[in-house]
């Protein structure tokens, strides 16, 4: 009776000893990854100064509105090279995406969005802008280790009128949330992104329901799958997936979890759990895309170019890209690319396979004159989205 009763005592200690060491195991992972205390507000300030009276006036103030912009994976891909009345803004091409993105394209549509957001910061600082984009096809950019020239930004002196989409600049984000698909999307809206100006060899398409719609909507969802299941374009992907706040203070690009989408429940959860692996982060992302961002999709969208591997139209298409998520921004309205469906036509091209991914987007516009390069859903999100981290102006300036 006694031994028996010493022995369930013990039993109970080493229980209770098991369970706090896997207690302070799990503490002490969140803790290394930064989960628990402060990872430092570093990553996020570019939203808070991108204004800062220290550059205004100046090149300086343009570059800080630029790496604002959206761009593939916050891959921040950008060098801005600020000499006398003129910022080169220079791929990075070591800041690259593999088999996710293999000719570099995702790269300058996000510098395209770059641009944008230095176009809309020129006249608030006293500079009328021309921009002069590196011609040429993105076949032809060869290595990965040496920035290329994607575009010049001739500045002068210039009292020129305010473009209100300015002040949305810091307000732009990224929803990975589910949409209010009872709410739709106004229509009001959709006119102002067909008015806004672009280049003659881009073309915006919209579909709030009808057969396009929901053919897009299936052509999202499989090219999901089809990525999920190519092992070497999820690992390149997953090389942008940041493991907690420590290391992003330290990388201040890339993806992380705060800006998944995922339920506040979830996301805590999600947060002191040891890192998925590429298969199960990638396999959660395929679930969100056939069960939310599809589904809720009030606005189901692609923008083309004539020649989606143009240098100077990948950059027009981002362009085009991020006045339309500014304008949604500013009407409150939340957007969210969804880019796979190009993704696989990169990815089948690469490997010389059928393009069937091609096929499944022509069958959405209809007319192959034009290549789609860029997809997205828009609506009244349920949530608002987390900001994500930008590199610091200095580290992305050189001044030549
Ligand atoms: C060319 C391009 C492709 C993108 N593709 C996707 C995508 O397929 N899925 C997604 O969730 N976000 C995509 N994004 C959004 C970026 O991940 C996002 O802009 C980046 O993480 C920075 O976050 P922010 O937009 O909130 O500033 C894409 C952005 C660009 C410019």
């Amino acid at each position: 009776m006694t031994k028996t009763s010493f022995t369930r005592r013990h039993l109970l200690e080493i229980g209770t000893g098991i369970t706090l060491v896997a207690a302070a195991g799990v503490i002490w992972r969140a803790n290394e990854r930064g989960v628990i205390g402060d990872g430092g507000n570093e990553p996020y300030l570019p939203w808070e100064i991108w204004n800062d009276p220290a550059h205004r006036g100046t090149p300086l103030a343009l570059v800080a509105a630029g790496v604002l912009a959206s761009n593939p994976h916050n891959t921040q891909p950008w060098i801005f090279r600020v000499g006398d009345g003129r910022i080169d803004i220079l791929a990075d091409t070591s800041r690259n995406l593999g088999t996710f993105d293999p000719y570099l394209r995702e790269m300058h549509v996000g510098l395209g969005c770059a641009i944008e957001n230095m176009v809309l910061a020129a006249a608030p600082n006293g500079y009328a802008v021309t921009v002069a984009p590196a011609a040429g096809s993105l076949l032809d950019i060869g290595g990965r280790n040496e920035p290329v020239l994607a575009a010049t930004l001739h500045l002068s002196r210039a009292d020129a009128p305010v473009d209100p989409l300015y002040d949305a600049i810091p307000k732009r984000h990224t929803n990975r949330n589910p949409y209010d698909l009872a709410r739709g999307f106004p229509g009001d809206l959709l006119q102002d992104f067909a008015a806004a100006p672009h280049d003659e060899d881009v073309k915006l398409y919209l579909f709030r329901g009808g057969a396009a719609y929901e053919t897009l909507g299936a052509t999202i969802i499989s090219a999901t799958d089809e990525i999920v299941a190519d092992h070497a374009m999820i690992e390149d992907s997953h090389r942008w997936f940041r493991d907690g706040p420590q290391e992003m203070a330290r990388e201040r690009s890339g993806l992380e979890l705060d800006t998944a989408g995922l339920s506040p429940a979830l996301l805590a959860v999600a947060k002191i759990l040891p890192a998925l692996p590429a298969e199960q982060s990638h396999g959660t992302w395929a679930k969100q895309t056939r069960d939310t961002h599809v589904p809720t999709a009030a606005l189901l969208g692609l923008i083309a170019a004539r020649d989606r591997y143009d240098r100077a139209q990948a950059l027009a298409v981002g362009r085009l890209w991020q006045r339309i998520h500014l304008a949604a921004g500013a009407a409150g309205l939340a957007m969210h690319p969804l880019n796979q469906p190009v993704e696989m036509i990169d990815r089948e091209r690469q490997l010389g396979a059928e393009p069937k991914a091609e096929a499944r987007l022509a069958a959405v516009t209809g007319d192959e004159a034009w290549q789609p390069t860029f997809a997205f859903r828009g609506g009244y999100a349920i949530r608002d989205a987390a900001i994500s981290a930008r590199r610091s102006v200095e580290t992305v300036t050189e001044i030549a």
